[in-house]
């Protein structure tokens, strides 16, 4: 495993993300608060970019006719077919079964790492 330094902690603004290219592979980086996130830039089900997809919030389960509006900033939304993921575990919204790759991050000295495995 190694560690790729990919960006300085003042690179992004709370709630921002970045797409950097890591070893030939796009990954995009989020910023949630204090917490750092990598997302692989390819949505699992045709292959979309899926960091340039917008951030949101969703719809949470709730009773009929009524929609409550949650999570948000917490999810990206594919830019092709409008999957949803959770951008912090890359889970799909709609089957346990289906995720986006998602990375380890570190912060050492103010360096955003992102952490690839072989
Ligand atoms: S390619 Fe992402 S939802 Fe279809």
């Amino acid at each position: 495993m190694a560690i790729h330094y990919v960006l300085k902690e003042g690179d992004l603004a709370d709630g921002g993300h970045a797409i950097v290219t890591v070893n030939g592979r796009e990954i995009g980086i989020y910023r949630r608060g204090e917490a750092y996130y990598a997302l692989y830039n390819y949505c699992p089900h045709l292959g979309a970019p899926l960091c340039s997809g917008r951030v949101c919030g969703t719809n949470l389960p709730s009773d009929v006719y009524r929609y409550e509006y949650g999570m948000a900033g917490e999810i990206v939304r594919c830019p092709w077919h409008g999957w949803e993921f959770e951008i912090a575990t890359g889970k799909s919204l709609f089957s346990d079964k289906v995720r986006a790759k998602t990375y380890p991050v570190e912060v050492h000295d103010g360096q955003i790492g992102v952490v690839l495995g072989r």
